[in-house]
């Protein structure tokens, strides 16, 4: 088959870690029988230097017609002092919402191969680790009604309103109980239903959705509680569905305790089986242009286009044990490797582990 990818390499390490990515399914494609052709464009800083925007209509033109995205990263302290509605950033946002992509998968997991890594006592993440986190990403405080008055007789006064619709919730939820009958079939609804109404919505229309779904055990959570949780005892989530702002910070502690976030992929998905495909990780600029940076997280996020939107499970798969391989043979990246190995030099590069986890790509 033949498949059309828009890739935005975008800023910081962005490009080195995408070319490493495309190297893999390039591999891919040569060992299944398929061919991926990609189209790249800008988004983020690059696009604000070359066009002055940082989202241009070609790029979401491509995107749109193309089968899958694949973005590495934005940002970087060059664009930091621009308005807020011109920064790099912004560009996730608009790709988001113009793409229609409501569901974000952000998957936490601790490969046993680098355990060590994680900054939580052994027994706490003990036989592994493995969350996702499916976060709402179109709806909620980051998209709804926003303001700044000045000169109130308190001074100036902003706001923004987390406001979500039965519809938004409903469909987010679907793909949570989905997910978790794929899995472990438990799902964990995090809200602040104790003080906001949104949540109280929230809360009463994934419990509805809930008995559509018999087998999945449904817990509702409080999001102070799940921060806490989180670092208490990790194991006890399978699947946890949760607002944009809430999945943003949550995902963001997941993460960090795998102790690994250069592994680390996600998913957006839209109606259908389109999807936006990303580390979880950023656009690292201060070891940009080095060739040292970790390219495996962009490698995996390549595994969940193959899964979600083309279809691929085989081929995802074959990308998955080719990651395993790499360290079970002992290779680490810089952020994977002893602070005594990096002095000395030793540790696989951008580019060598490219090489490497697409040689061990096998049929
Ligand atoms: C993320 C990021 C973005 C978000 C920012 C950069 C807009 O933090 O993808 O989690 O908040 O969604
Ligand atoms: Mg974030």
């Amino acid at each position: 088959m033949n498949f059309k990818i828009a890739t935005i390499p975008g800023d910081g390490i962005g490009p080195e870690i995408m070319t490493e990515a495309l190297k893999v399914l390039d591999k891919v494609g040569e060992k299944y029988g398929h061919t991926f052709t990609y189209t790249e464009v800008l988004a983020g800083g690059a696009a604000i230097d070359a066009v002055g925007e940082c989202l241009p209509q070609e790029t979401l033109d491509i995107c749109k017609s193309s089968d899958a995205v694949m973005l590495a990263a934005v940002g970087g302290p060059k664009w930091d002092n621009m308005p807020g509605g011109e920064r790099p950033e912004r560009a996730l946002l608009g790709l988001r919402k113009e793409l229609g992509l409501f569901a974000n998968l952000r998957p936490a997991m601790v490969f046993p191969q680098l355990a060590d890594a994680s900054p939580l006592k052994p027994e706490i993440i003990d036989g592994g680790l493995d969350i996702v986190i499916v976060r709402e990403l179109t709806g909620g405080i980051y998209f709804g009604e926003r303001g700044t008055e000045e000169g109130t007789p308190e001074g100036t006064v902003a706001y923004d309103i987390e406001k979500y619709s039965e519809k938004e919730i409903n469909r987010i939820a679907r793909v949570a109980f989905d997910m978790a009958m794929k899995r472990d079939k438990k799902v964990t609804s995090v809200d602040k239903a104790n003080v906001l109404d949104s949540s109280r919505l929230w809360r009463k229309t994934v419990a509805e959705m809930a008995k559509e779904y018999p087998e999945v055990e449904l817990d509702n959570l409080y999001v102070d509680n799940t921060a806490m949780q989180l670092v208490r005892n990790p194991k006890q989530f399978d699947v946890i569905v949760t607002s944009n702002i809430f999945g943003d910070i949550l995902s963001d502690e997941a993460s960090q305790i795998t102790g690994s976030i250069g592994m680390l992929p996600s998913a957006s998905l839209g109606e259908g089986n389109f999807g936006m495909y990303e580390p979880v990780h950023g656009s690292a600029p201060n070891i940009a242009g080095q060739n040292i940076a970790n390219p495996i997280a962009t490698i995996l996020s390549a595994a969940m286009m193959l899964r979600y939107t083309l279809g691929l499970s085989k081929e995802a798969d074959a990308i998955e044990k080719a990651v395993n391989t790499f360290l079970d043979q002992g290779y680490r990246t810089p952020d994977l490797a002893s602070r005594t190995a990096v002095e000395a030099g030793d540790y696989t590069t951008t580019s060598q582990t490219g090489d490497l986890i697409a040689s061990f790509i096998t049929k």
